[in-house]
């Protein structure tokens, strides 16, 4: 079976005016206050580096690793595989991640870092599929919304693969 990722779905220029559009609301919303960016590793950390490079607040930059689990009788449990350096209590956080498509491992994730008390907490997506969503949670800033396509390029990958492409591409297996 071949891998085909011949057919672009967002151009590099159609990522740069996200960029743009994204931070001025960022930039508008926080007006000054310091925020601590938390990226999700690995995808969104081309976004992440993106993003906080048109920022105009102090920032500090963290990241996390995390994936999510449905075990038979759970809604899903959250596995982190790295955590936080910074302590968030009382700061204004920002998750930062590449897509966003059932949603779960943000729910989850969200939770988790509401328990710690930060001062105000938002979502932050490059790519939304809302379509595949399986429970209420809405991004408070969404770069581009995607069709319920596989995609890779710009940190999202195949495998590990793709993620130095500029652009967005559809996978197909042909
Ligand atoms: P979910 O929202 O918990 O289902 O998981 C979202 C995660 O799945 C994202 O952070 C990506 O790592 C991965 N993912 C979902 N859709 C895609 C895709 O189209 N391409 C690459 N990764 C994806
Ligand atoms: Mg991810």
């Amino acid at each position: 079976m071949a891998i085909n990722t011949d057919t672009v779905l967002v151009s590099h220029e159609e990522i740069e005016q996200m960029l743009d559009r994204l931070s001025a609301e960022l930039n508008r919303d926080y007006s000054g206050q310091p925020l601590v960016v938390v990226g999700i590793l690995t995808g969104a950390f081309i976004f992440t580096a993106d993003l906080v490079r048109r920022l105009e607040m102090p920032v500090i930059v963290d990241f996390m690793q995390v994936s999510s689990y449905v075990g038979e009788f759970s809604t899903g449990e959250l596995k982190i595989k790295k955590d936080l350096s910074y302590d968030i209590e009382d700061k204004n956080v920002l998750i930062v991640e590449d897509i966003i498509d059932t949603g779960r491992t943000l729910a989850l994730l969200k939770q988790q870092l509401l328990s710690r008390n930060p001062r105000s907490l938002k979502i932050c997506t490059a790519f939304d599929k809302p379509s595949r969503r399986v429970n209420d949670l809405v991004p408070d800033y969404n770069g581009i919304t995607v069709p319920d396509e596989f995609i890779v390029g710009y940190g999202l990958d195949l495998d590990g693969m793709y993620r130095d492409f500029d652009d967005i591409r559809i996978v197909r297996k042909e």
